[in-house]
This record gives structure tokens, C-alpha cells and sequence, in this order.
């Protein structure tokens, strides 16, 4: 990440989404403002996200915010009214939040969150009342220092999304992170994505791999955590969490993608994979 300068995997993330929403109809997750926040300038990326090629990429980013909303749903029903998008990037659910009680606290680095501010203002989108944003570097200040100086109730459950975030950091700030979360009170839970040790990834998973993590060291945002799916359970139970639900791309195929009329659906040859924890 250069320093003071916004996300760049994070614009990346936002025009695969947009795209899902241009070539995917119906899409898996249903985004009006994804393309909006976007703007102009971006045609071409947008071209390339839509192509064939990019299916699969498309799909998993559009699943893995659905699979984090529906599990914001879940909490909600249950009486969560916090949540806390953390490495949001150009997450839209603040601006379409159809929670009347639910309070939304958007984590960021602060130069990422002035650039969707920028954004957000270019596109004529109104930042709501039920919406703080935090701005906080995971590996330098205390997370719940950030979310309680921004006004959030430490005491109530919150739910948490983390997505495309861990494997950017080091093991400490993602430990420090998770034992935080596991803190709040029963209720509470988080939604996150982990990708896989490269050296145990088949050679067709590794290839693909070794594409992506090219492709975003050179945007200055290099991977440096993997964990295996054992890893990442014993990771969550250490922190704190009593129950632990693991979703690979088989999973979600049959969560999103059952009898799509188009065949859209992920292929099996995912480099990581989701987790829920519930305290
Ligand atoms: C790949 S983007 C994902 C954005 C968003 N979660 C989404 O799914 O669209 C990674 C995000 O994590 C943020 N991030 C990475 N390292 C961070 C850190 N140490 N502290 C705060 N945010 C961080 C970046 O600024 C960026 O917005």
C-alpha cells in the first residue's frame, strides 16, 4: 500500500462488482449503486471485468457481499442495530441500507475513505445519517479504540464484514482484529475471507493464484497472510468465537448459483475461502 494514497485493489474489487451488475442479469447481488459510485474513466475496465473471462472473478466478488449481507440480515433479525464494514473500500450496502435501526460504521485508511468520499460526492450519492466513517490502519491502532472514539456502543452486539481484507495483513493485526471482534457480546459475529497457503494450492489453483498476487503486489498491496482452512478454525476458536461456518466456492454455488438460466456459477477452483464466526 502506498502510503497516503487510496486502496488500489479496492477500485478493482468495486468494477467487478459494477460489472456483475451490467453482464450478470440477475445479479447475485443486487448493487444499483455500484456502478454510480464508479463514475467515469473507467469504460474499459469495466469492458475487460464483463468479458468472459472475468466470470468466475465477478461472480465470487458479487457472492462473497452477498454472503456477508445475508448473514447481516441474519444478525439483524436477531436485534444487531451496528455494523461494521471493516476494509471497506467501495462497499455501497451503507447507501442502501434498508435497516431503519441499523447504524453502519465504515474502517478504512483514511486516504482510501477521502477518495470514496470524492467519489460518493462526483456521483451525487448522499452519505446518510446511519453511516460514521472510521478512518484506522489495522496495523497501527487498536480497533475497538477507533470504533468506540467514533461512537460505537461497545456493549451491544455488532456484526462485522471483512472481505478481500486478511490477506493483506500481518498475522498480528489479523489476530488482534478477530479477538476484538470476539469481545462484543453473544449475538455479535463477523464475515470474512481468508485465501489459501500458495505452496498447498494444485497447480491449476496455483496458477491462478500467482496471477492474482501479480497483479496486486504491483498495485503496491501485496498478499502476506494464508491460512488453511484448519488454520482459520483454530484461529477464529482461539479468538474467542463459539461457532465457525466455512464456505468454499462449492458452498456458495449452491447458496447463489442453483438453476441460473445463464450457468453462472464459480468454478471449483477457489484460492480461498469465507468464514462466519458468531459469538
Ligand atoms: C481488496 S479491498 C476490499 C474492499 C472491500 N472490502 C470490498 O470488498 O469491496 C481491501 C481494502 O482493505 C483496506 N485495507 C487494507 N489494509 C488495511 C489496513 N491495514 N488498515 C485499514 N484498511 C486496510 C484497503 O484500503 C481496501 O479498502
Amino acid at each position: 500500500m502506498e502510503t497516503g494514497k487510496p486502496s488500489r485493489t479496492a477500485l478493482r474489487v468495486a468494477i467487478r462488482r459494477a460489472a456483475h451488475q451490467i453482464a450478470d442479469p440477475p445479479p447475485v447481488l443486487d448493487d444499483p449503486i455500484a456502478l454510480r459510485l464508479i463514475g467515469p474513466g473507467y469504460e474499459n475496465d469495466l469492458e475487460r471485468a464483463m468479458h468472459p473471462v472475468g466470470r468466475d472473478f465477478r461472480a465470487f466478488m458479487a457472492a462473497r457481499s452477498r454472503y456477508a449481507e445475508d448473514n447481516l440480515g441474519s444478525a439483524v433479525a436477531a436485534g444487531v442495530r451496528q455494523y461494521v464494514v471493516l476494509g471497506a473500500g467501495l462497499d455501497t450496502f451503507a447507501y442502501r441500507n434498508p435497516f431503519p435501526h441499523l447504524h453502519v460504521f465504515e474502517v478504512d485508511f483514511p486516504a482510501t475513505q477521502e477518495w470514496k468520499r470524492s467519489l460518493l460526492a462526483d456521483a451525487v450519492i448522499p452519505i446518510p445519517d446511519s453511516l460514521t466513517f472510521v478512518p484506522l490502519d489495522f496495523e497501527h491502532k487498536a480497533l475497538a479504540d477507533g470504533l468506540r472514539e467514533s461512537g460505537l456502543d461497545l456493549s451491544a452486539p455488532a456484526f462485522f464484514s471483512w472481505l478481500g481484507v486478511a490477506p493483506y495483513l500481518t498475522l498480528d493485526a489479523f489476530r488482534s482484529t478477530i479477538r476484538t471482534v470476539a469481545q462484543f457480546p453473544a449475538g455479535s459475529g463477523i464475515t470474512l475471507d481468508y485465501a489459501f497457503p500458495p505452496a498447498s494450492l494444485s497447480p491449476k489453483r496455483r496458477a491462478i493464484f500467482d496471477r492474482l498476487a501479480e497483479r496486486v503486489a504491483a498495485a503496491g498491496e501485496p498478499f502476506q497472510l494464508f491460512l488453511t482452512p484448519e488454520q482459520a478454525e483454530t484461529e477464529l476458536r482461539n479468538a474467542g468465537f463459539n461457532r465457525i461456518e466455512q464456505v468454499d466456492h462449492d458452498g456458495l454455488n449452491d447458496l447463489y448459483f442453483n438453476g441460473r438460466a445463464d450457468g453462472l456459477k464459480l468454478s471449483p477452483v477457489g484460492i480461498g475461502m469465507l468464514a462466519t464466526a458468531w459469538v
